[in-house]
């Protein structure tokens, strides 16, 4: 979603707006812009529908751009369509204030009618709403940039924003606003930036600062200057990111997504490092078991692929930690409570850290007073300085879209959390669970189906390329991998894909299948295995093209892919690569932009 970069003091604004913005359009977006000032008095404002390479060939078109100071967005539409006059910066009729903005304003008709209905407007956006404004007040009340900025941003009901903001008339100061949507400070070496997400900086400064909702501040190229929401000065030491900036370069690979799925042995052999002892014993960190262990009930948030990973996890819980657990889609929580038990513990699943649903659950639930984890993949994130307890997932930059390594992370994760939880409360299905031998298998498992690229390839081409809908099928722990398995396919591919409790299907959805609708079956427990047989015969006998993703203890004659065997409990990990793979194979051989598919953002920061 909209991504922000900023530069105060560096002679080099706009190859670092531009870069920045590079490392951002992975969040999704579909017209960008920068407005940069050199201090002697020439500014340029460059903006584009598409691509930032589009945006690159603007400004190498445009004659003399330049400047030290500057502000850079990718625009994911909410209000108003995709057009150069909807994308930021935004600016004032009077070419003073140069705005730009990243959530929503929820009441910016209002403020719009009761305020500006002299001003004509360029964009149909509600950042210009909020640009013509600041400048309102700054003329007709004589108020100074900040002055003016902290009054309009007093009138900004219930809305979500990270605002950056300039002032021609002090061309060196970068003004910032952050409420819910992310937003973080760089402090660099004789001069600062401001960006989204920190990937997006990684070549200038790891030394960021973090804000928090509420937080108003400037930045001039040698200090940073925040408040708080009551205007009182906030001292904060910046944190360090321990990332390499290449880990977040693609390399060779033709799409992060491939990268990515390809990782995914080697994050199975990191986490198992990260948590466990050689001996296979989890390092968890004893205050988070004693509050899960204290609790009665788990609740698991997440929005997309990571509330898929919450719908394995509560099998891991339940399995082995024997505590009743609960998933739920975190935009459908936030609004509509289930009665909860009396002593709940909240998992918050976000690869992100940032989702915006998800944080909403947070907020009420630290209102509420009860504990809670964020199990996410960006350290310092929002929803992980917000939880009690945090677990990096260590998975290293997820930039595709699709997710595929932080899932397969998470499930990991939960599987040695819900080990160490079950062997504290001496449950003897955990402490006969070699967790740490497991993963080992799940990574060489996961090697010999990456290896397989070739028949995947073919598979997607023979079964899924000349179809526009798809079934995956499966019962229990199968049907929850099925559900992602067909999430991965329809957002990469554009194929209508679902997934299906396999025995469910006779009860309406069967009524779809056609001479050759491709329906996969997962079929990796011993219990359902003949069950979800018998559902894939009742398809093909309606006409369906059917193919069989098996664990190979139950492999028979004629199956299609065949996977190493793992505990039962872990199979998701395994069943899974070949469906992202399918996904991927899918979508690039139809010619789509498998990393950045249409209408998707990465890190979904508004409601
Ligand atoms: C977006 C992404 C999905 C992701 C979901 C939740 O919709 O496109 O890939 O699963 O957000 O994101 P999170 O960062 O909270 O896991």
């Amino acid at each position: 979603m909209c991504g922000i970069v900023g530069v105060t003091g560096n002679d080099n604004a706009v190859k670092i707006l531009l870069n920045g913005l590079e490392k951002l359009e992975y969040r999704g977006y579909d017209s960008a812009g920068i407005y940069v000032n050199d201090q002697k008095g020439q500014d340029y404002l460059v903006k584009t529908k598409g691509r930032i390479s589009e945006l690159r060939s603007k400004v190498s078109a445009t004659a003399g751009v330049h400047g030290s100071t500057g502000i850079g967005h990718t625009r994911w539409a909410t209000h108003g369509v995709v057009s150069e006059a909807n994308a930021h910066p935004h600016f004032s009729n009077d070419d003073r204030f140069y705005l730009v903005h990243n959530g929503v304003i929820d009441n910016f008709q209002e403020l719009k009618a009761k305020y500006l209905s002299d001003v004509p407007f360029r964009s149909q956006t509600d950042t210009e709403v909020v640009v013509q404004l600041i400048d309102k007040f700054a003329v007709e009340e004589n108020l100074d940039a900040k002055a003016a900025f902290l009054k309009t941003l007093s009138l900004l009901k219930g809305s979500s924003y990270a605002f950056l903001m300039m002032d021609r008339e002090q061309p060196d100061t970068l003004f910032v606003a952050k409420n819910k949507s992310p937003l973080l400070i760089g402090v660099a070496d004789g001069f600062n930036v401001v960006c989204s997400d920190a990937l997006a900086m990684l070549k200038e400064t790891h030394d960021f600062l973090e804000l928090m909702d509420g937080e108003v501040v400037t930045i001039t190229p040698d200090k940073v200057a925040i408040q708080d929401a009551q205007g009182n000065p906030v001292e904060r030491k910046p944190f360090h990111v321990d990332m390499n900036a290449d880990e977040a370069d693609k390399g060779t690979y033709p799409f992060y997504m491939l990268k990515e799925v390809d990782e995914q042995p080697n994050v199975m052999r990191k986490l198992a490092q990260t948590y466990l002892s050689e001996h296979g014993v989890p390092q968890i960190d004893q205050k988070l078991l004693d509050a899960m262990q204290a609790a009665d009930r788990l609740y698991i948030v997440g929005a997309g692929t990571s509330y898929h990973a919450g719908l394995v996890g509560k099998r891991l819980f339940e399995k082995l930690a024997h505590i009743p657990t609960e998933v739920h889609v975190s935009s459908e929580f936030a609004y509509e409570q289930p009665m909860l038990s009396k002593k709940p513990f909240f998992i918050f699943l976000t690869q992100s850290g940032e989702t915006a649903d998800s944080r909403e659950v947070l907020v009420n639930v630290n209102d509420a007073g009860y504990p809670s984890l964020t199990i996410t993949n960006v350290q310092n994130s929002t929803l992980s300085r917000e939880a009690t307890y945090t677990l990096l997932l260590h998975a290293g930059p997820e930039i595709a879209v699709a997710s595929t390594k932080a899932y397969t992370a998470q499930i990991a994760l939960e599987a040695i959390l819900a080990k160490a939880l079950g062997e504290a409360t001496g449950q003897i299905v955990a402490q006969d669970f070699n967790v740490r031998q497991q993963l080992g298998l799940v990574a060489t498992g996961m090697q010999a189906i990456v290896d397989e690229k070739d028949k995947l390839e073919k598979i997607a081409n023979d079964y899924l390329m000349q179809s526009n809908r798809a079934f995956y099928i499966g019962r229990g722990i199968d049907h929850a991998v099925s559900l992602e398995a067909a999430l991965k396919l329809k957002e990469i591919s554009y194929v209508q894909a679902e997934g299906f409790a396999s025995g469910e299907l006779k009860h309406g959805t069967i009524a779809l299948i056609e001479k050759d609708t491709p329906v996969i079956g997962f079929i990796t427990q011993a219990k359902t295995a003949g069950l979800t047989r018998s559902n894939l015969q009742e398809t093909m006998a309606r006409g369906a093209k059917t193919l069989t993703i098996v664990r190979e203890g139950l492999a028979i004659d004629g199956d299609d892919l065949i996977l190493p065997d793992v505990d039962e409990m872990l199979m998701p990990l395994l069943s899974v690569v070949p469906a992202q793979l399918l996904a991927y194979y899918t979508s690039l051989n139809k010619g789509l932009d498998v990393d950045k598919p249409r209408n998707l953002a990465k890190s979904v920061t508004v409601e």
